[in-house]
């Protein structure tokens, strides 16, 4: 396939690393943030993963006249009203690290009966060239709360989410593991399933 250029719209490391394994068969040059050396201020300000990963795709596309795909990702627990959602890396404050998230969770949801800590991953991935958004896909995985953390891979709220078909946290499975059943995954996989036409299409005009 081609080498075409991309450049993912984040500098999460742990997400880097997610994207670049599921896309590495697709032949794509990934790049990210970190990679540029006048990266552009992402912001996301918006009420909907969709519109956020937008918004940083279409930065980036803008600054660098280049691909790129943006994730906006996060958690929505059915008994905090679809919380911490589009704010997830925010929920303990700016800043704040795994550690801090994953307590505030567990604190808001103290007392909570484990029949109630239904959760949900959701990924949204926008592809954007400077022209505007080229595609989306989304990607959601269902889980329960953990009532405390357990095993130390993967990153954010994986200590917590309880996947029922493993009967483990996300933080205890292998990366390959995770990626397989993860709304990340699913997305990623969905995108790269479309990509060879996408290419093509664009090839051609
Ligand atoms: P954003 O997409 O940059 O707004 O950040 C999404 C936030 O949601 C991350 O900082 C994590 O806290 C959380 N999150 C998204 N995907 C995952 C995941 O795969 N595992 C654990 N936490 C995640």
């Amino acid at each position: 396939m081609t080498s075409s250029r991309l450049i993912l719209a984040t500098s999460n490391e742990h997400k880097v690393s997610e994207i670049r394994t599921l896309l590495s068969c697709t032949g794509l040059e990934v790049e990210h943030l970190g990679d540029l050396r006048d990266a552009p201020e992402l912001v996301e300000p918006h009420a909907t993963f969709a519109e956020n990963a937008l918004e940083k795709a279409l930065t980036v596309s803008r600054h660098t006249g280049e691909l790129a795909l943006a994730d906006d990702s996060g958690l929505m627990v059915d008994a905090l009203d679809g919380a911490p959602g589009v704010k997830s890396a925010r929920y303990a404050g700016e800043n704040a690290s795994d550690g801090e998230l994953v307590a505030k969770l567990l604190g808001d949801l103290d007392g909570v009966p484990e029949d109630e800590r239904a959760a949900r991953f959701v990924c949204v991935l926008v592809l954007t060239s400077a022209e505007g958004e080229l595609g989306r896909w989304i990607g959601e995985v269902e889980g329960a709360i953990a009532t405390e953390p357990r095993g130390d891979g993967g990153f954010g709220y994986d200590p917590v989410f309880w996947y029922p078909p493993a009967r483990i946290t996300f933080a205890q499975m292998t990366p390959s593991n995770k990626n397989a059943v993860s709304h990340r995954g699913r997305a990623l996989r969905a995108f790269a399933a479309d990509l060879p036409a996408l290419l093509e299409d664009m090839a051609s005009t």
